[in-house]
């Protein structure tokens, strides 16, 4: 199994956003998939209970007071670690986790929490021996405007890679309010989003191999 973390210590910068989506490009390739959701507000289980039962099945699992036990057979496993997690919390969740995917929005007052969260996670074991990856996602992101720019500069700082960015789009909303992911859409109605995506599930699908490679 594989397992991702989604977490940043700011709400509404995209957590639940990438968990579900991300949730969705693995079920729809036919991996058996769990959406565990660790945060007090429980959004990824409000999108879970909104999932169609024609969807590509996701499992849910509720580790809003800690953490559960994963089923063996689950191929991936994404974790929504919602808002104000310390780094108490990261470091327990990071233990089942083996990578942390970090959502930054283009706004200059989450520069400091930014900063101030990855500090933190700095000083985790596991991601200062490198042994467990952080992956930036630049979220809501408008090319080609100063903010754009101004984001690519920041995150180009943080030390760690920034893996894609993803467009400040309408149709996630609307997809969310249906209990849907953008892989779960007909391929034309998802082209011009899913490139976005591509190369955050290559890239975590690449690790996944790497470390295959290292065991052998
Ligand atoms: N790339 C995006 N384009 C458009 N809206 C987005 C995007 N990412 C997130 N949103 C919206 O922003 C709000 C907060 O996102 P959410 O994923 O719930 O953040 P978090 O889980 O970090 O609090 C939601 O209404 C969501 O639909
Ligand atoms: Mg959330």
């Amino acid at each position: 199994m594989i397992s991702v973390l989604v977490a940043h210590a700011k709400g509404g910068c995209g957590k639940t956003t990438i968990a579900t989506n991300l949730a969705t490009a693995f079920a729809n390739a036919g991996l058996q998939t769990g959406l565990a959701d660790a945060d007090r507000q429980g959004s990824s289980m409000k999108w879970l209970k909104l999932r169609p039962d024609t969807a590509a099945p996701i499992e849910t699992l509720n580790w809003r007071k800690g953490t559960g036990d994963v089923p063996k057979q689950m191929a991936r496993l994404v974790i929504d670690a919602g808002a104000g997690v310390d780094s108490k919390r990261v470091r327990a969740l990071l233990k089942d986790a083996d990578m942390i995917i970090m959502p930054v929005l283009p706004s200059v007052f989450d520069e400091a929490a930014t900063k101030r969260f990855l500090k933190r996670v700095d000083e985790l074991k596991p991601i200062q021996s490198g042994r467990k990856p952080v992956m930036i996602v630049g979220n809501r992101v408008r090319a080609s405007t100063r903010a754009a720019k101004d984001l690519d500069a920041f995150l180009g700082k943080l030390g760690h890679d920034t893996v894609t960015m993803l467009g400040d789009r309408a149709i996630y909303q609307d997809v969310a309010r249906q209990g849907l992911g953008i892989f779960d859409l007909a391929p034309s109605r998802r082209a011009g989003v899913v490139n976005d995506w591509l190369p955050l599930v290559r890239r975590i699908e690449d690790w996944v191999g790497e470390r295959a490679g290292d065991a052998l």
